[in-house]
């Protein structure tokens, strides 16, 4: 499968995760319990933890599993390069290589501005022009007002509920309801 290393959108530079990242990703969202309450893994305490993802997370782009991005401000000046969230995309499945999933976060530093909004419809873009990707879903709780509005405004349609399918650790102990979101190639469906 072949992903593009980077992206563009108007303010926003997304590149392919490098193994040191975590550092400026703890800083940036995964310390933080807003940014992470409703993701299905637990806040992060220390660096070396986020440290420990952005090394996972390199190596599994090079096994073509699953491609993770920083997103960077594209104008900073005086400084080399400010990180302000990451973005993934997935198969679905490693046997269905025509669906694939998005994911993302933006440092709530900088929430309300219009970055969820470009780097989810990029990487929305990037994941449609995959060879044979016809499908790209995204999975989010129905009480996660800001990532439902983003997708719907990126053009991606709910389609269920999926019930007590996901932990989202700093939300609850027990599995929650999750929406499902599509879009789909030349829109499709
Ligand atoms: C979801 C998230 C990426 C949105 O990022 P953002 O940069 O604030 O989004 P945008 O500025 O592009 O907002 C787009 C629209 O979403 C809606 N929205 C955003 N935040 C909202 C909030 N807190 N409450 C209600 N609506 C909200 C608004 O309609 C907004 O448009 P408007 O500002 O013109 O009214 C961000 O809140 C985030 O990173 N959350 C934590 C991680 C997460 O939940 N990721 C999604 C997992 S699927």
């Amino acid at each position: 499968m072949i992903v593009p290393s980077s992206f563009e959108g108007a303010r926003l530079k997304a590149r392919r995760i490098k193994p040191d990242d975590g550092v400026a990703l703890f800083e940036a969202y995964a310390g933080d319990p807003d940014a992470t309450r409703y993701l299905p893994w637990r806040t992060n305490q220390r660096p070396s933890e986020t440290l420990a993802f952005s090394r996972l997370a390199a190596s599994r782009w090079d096994a073509g599993e699953e491609f993770v991005f920083v997103a960077c401000l594209k104008d900073t000046p005086g400084e080399k390069e400010r990180i302000i969230g990451s973005g993934k995309i997935a198969a679905f499945h490693p046997l269905f290589r025509n669906h694939m999933e998005i994911g993302f976060c933006i440092s709530p530093k900088f929430w309300r501005q219009g970055y969820g909004t470009e780097l989810s419809s990029e990487l929305l873009r990037v994941a449609l022009e995959i060879a044979d990707v016809f499908r790209v879903s995204a999975w989010v709780q129905p009480e996660n007002v800001a990532c439902c509005a983003v997708l719907e405004k990126i053009g991606m349609r709910r389609e269920c509920i999926v019930k007590r399918s996901q932990i989202h650790p700093n939300f609850s102990s027990r599995p929650v309801d999750m929406a499902l979101y599509a879009a789909f190639r030349d829109g499709e469906a």
